[in-house]
């Protein structure tokens, strides 16, 4: 691109970023521009979209290290019962595969078919005839590409997060699902955590009167299993960090947030802003484990706000650099009550007392039958699956596992839409961008044309 075209370009991505044009002289322009697009006109047609039930659910799994040997874990109870079967696994790594099958052979007689010839052997489990839904649990960088190329080949597709990591990859999502008409989720397993499950249960059963405010994160110290020249295949996850500078994790904060606060069934994002503290704990732990990975771009502590259309507010934290204790904060704040989370705590108005007026969470007998009553029905109704099929953070894994294959069963809408799974994951690049611009504020895209604006109960409430 020559010059003229290419600062015509960036002045374009500016208006749309809702950013001054004064400031686009100060930015990264190159930096920035591998993150944003053009905004693209889409139908929302996906909205509300079932497809026939589906009696046994025939899945292929691409990736099966850490996360994909969860995943397949997840799938015992459903295997064991009819629900689903295992058809295909795709992994670049042989002792991975290995790994697998040794596992699912006490579950399932039939032996999947298998594809390890390389970096693209997955597209010959996307093409397979057999395959019903593609589980995918590879690096960041593979999500989109094999999301797409799966919906082409007919394929039902749930991703691990972030489903895609630039803006141009989201619309990329949105278009393959509308035109294929495949189911498109990203599977957030922190939205069927039990914690997240009753606070969502009292807001909208009005424990919470009208919410204002909420506040996520992913606080998770993982220096050591960037640092592991084994533990992520490749060290996929520390090249993000060593490049770039933002919110790299939204998901786990942002996915039970949104159900809250209703997004994209009444209310959206409609404003960001991003800030990244200095980097220095990574660094220093590379230089102490004589790591070659000692320049790091990202810092150490991303603080992201968000403003929504209906004029709530949210802020979402991301450190996964310093020894911070575990946390994704979970608080959220309406004109009745208060909950935070780690440790889970709930703080309930009573204006006609005003005695009660003021900052105490309530004590333990009274949280505890707080919790009893609003005990989200999904987490009492599977409490009878053994425990030994809910190994998965505490159990939140196998909850969203068994909600998207009885959803796919049954033939009724998913919990999640590919609209809720590329807006929560759009806030990585849209960080991003406020980062490089020194924290200017960016217009968030509307990604689900126009549909949010519609009033829709949550599928994540509905029984099945
Ligand atoms: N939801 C959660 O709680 C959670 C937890 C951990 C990880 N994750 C996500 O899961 C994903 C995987 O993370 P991980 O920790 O398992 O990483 P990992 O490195 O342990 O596993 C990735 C696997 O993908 C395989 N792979 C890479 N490229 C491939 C290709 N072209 N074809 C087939 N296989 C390929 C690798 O060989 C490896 O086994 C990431 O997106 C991560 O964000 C989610």
């Amino acid at each position: 691109m020559n010059r003229k075209h290419f600062l015509k370009a960036i002045g374009a991505t500016a208006t749309f970023l809702g950013l001054p044009l004064t400031s686009v002289s100060e930015m990264k322009n190159e930096q920035l521009k591998a993150l944003i697009a053009t905004p693209q006109q889409v139908a929302g047609s996906m909205v509300g979209y079932a497809d026939a039930p589906i009696d046994k659910v025939k899945v292929g799994i691409i990736g099966l290290g850490n996360r994909g040997k969860t995943l397949l874990q997840m799938l015992y109870w459903l295997i064991e019962n009819d629900k689903a079967e295992i058809v295909g696994l795709s992994d670049l790594l042989e002792r991975n595969i290995t790994a697998a099958l040794k596992g699912l052979e006490n579950h399932q007689k039939k032996k999947p078919a298998t594809y390890t010839k390389g970096e693209n052997d997955w597209q010959n489990l996307a093409k397979s005839e057999d395959v019903d839904l593609l589980l995918i649990a590879t690096p960041w960088r593979w999500h989109t590409p094999m999301a797409i190329y799966g919906m082409q080949q007919g394929k039902h597709i749930a991703s691990e997060v972030p489903i895609a990591y630039t803006l141009e990859d989201c619309y990329r999502l949105i278009k393959t699902a509308e035109e294929t008409k495949r189911h498109c989720i990203m599977i957030e397993n922190c939205c069927y955590n039990d914690e997240e499950l009753f606070v969502l249960n009292m807001i909208r059963q009005g424990v919470f009167g009208d919410l204002t405010h909420a506040e996520g994160a992913y606080i998770h110290d993982l220096r050591k299993h960037m640092l592991d020249e084994t533990y992520y295949q490749g060290q996929w996850r520390i090249r993000h960090h060593e490049k770039r500078n933002g919110n790299f994790y939204t998901t786990h904060g942002m996915g039970p947030i949104s159900n809250y606060l209703s997004i994209g069934r009444g209310d959206t994002y409609q404003v960001l802003t991003s800030m990244s503290s200095r980097e220095m704990s990574l660094s220093q732990a590379a230089k102490r484990t004589n790591s070659s990975y000692t320049t790091i771009a990202c810092g150490d502590m991303n603080t992201t706000l968000l403003k929504t259309a209906n004029g709530k507010t949210v802020m979402l934290q991301f450190d996964v650099h310093t020894g911070s204790p575990y946390s994704r904060i979970n608080k959220v704040i309406g004109t009745r009550a208060v909950h935070a989370g780690y440790p889970s705590r709930l703080y309930i108005d009573k204006p006609e007392e005003l005695k009660y007026w003021g900052h105490n969470w309530l004590d333990d007998r009274a949280y505890q039958s707080m919790k009893e009553q609003y005990t989200h029905p999904l987490i009492k109704k599977l409490k009878s699956v053994s425990e030994d099929y809910k190994q998965g953070h505490g159990g939140m894994d196998f909850v969203m596992m068994y909600r998207l294959i009885t959803s796919l069963n049954k033939g009724v809408p998913l919990d999640q839409t590919v609209y809720d799974g590329v807006i929560w994951s759009a806030i990585t690049p849209l960080s991003e961008a406020s980062v490089i611009a020194n924290s200017q504020t960016v217009d968030f895209p509307d990604f689900t044309g126009g549909t949010w604006q519609k009033e829709r109960p949550l599928e994540i409430m509905r029984s099945l």
